[in-house]
């Protein structure tokens, strides 16, 4: 499969929409978050595509007050996993956001979601806390942290 990595756009809103139905249960970011995200919020938000369609996204939110950004948001289609995509949108992410000037990259995950999980300990983010009851059907969440002042080893 060939994809590439580019700047989200208004036009991927409905493709968006479909593939955080497709990713997630509950909690999910509807239309007006995504145009939010993508038109006002201070973010980077970053889709892996192919000629045909959205194979997944990510976004980064940036706060003024803090040089710790915060990975917001990362979803990828069923059919398109296991492939390194989550992979290159992270490191995507990590480096916009070190471009940004920021020294760390937060996140909270489900703590049953074994995928994200695997997927953020191998790319360097340790567990920061817990936070019970933090998703609308009362599961746990998982904070985790990567430092971003150390530029990654190019292997
Ligand atoms: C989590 C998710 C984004 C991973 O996307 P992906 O493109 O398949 O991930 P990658 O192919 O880049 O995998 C990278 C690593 O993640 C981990 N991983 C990915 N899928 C996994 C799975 N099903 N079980 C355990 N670990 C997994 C592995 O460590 C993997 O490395 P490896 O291939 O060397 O074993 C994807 O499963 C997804 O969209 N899930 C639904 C939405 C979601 O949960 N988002 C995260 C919210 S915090």
């Amino acid at each position: 499969m060939s994809w590439r990595l580019r700047r989200a756009a208004v036009a991927d809103l409905p493709a968006l929409v479909a593939l955080e139905r497709e990713a997630f249960a509950s909690d999910r970011f509807n239309a007006r978050q995504f145009r939010y995200l993508l038109t006002q919020a201070r973010a980077t938000c970053l889709v892996a595509a192919d000629d045909d369609r959205l194979l997944g996204y990510a976004v980064a939110l940036y706060r003024a007050d803090t040089t710790r950004g915060r990975l917001y948001g990362i979803a990828v289609a069923d059919a398109a996993r296991g492939q390194g995509v989550a992979t290159a949108l992270v490191e995507a992410i990590a480096a916009a956001a070190r471009a940004q000037g920021c020294t760390a990259l937060g996140l909270e995950v489900r703590a049953d979601n074994d995928a994200a999980l695997g997927l953020y300990r191998k790319l360097g983010f340790v567990a920061a806390g817990v936070l019970p009851g933090y998703y609308e059907d009362g599961a746990a969440a998982i904070r985790m942290r990567r430092d971003l002042a150390v530029e990654p080893q190019s292997s």
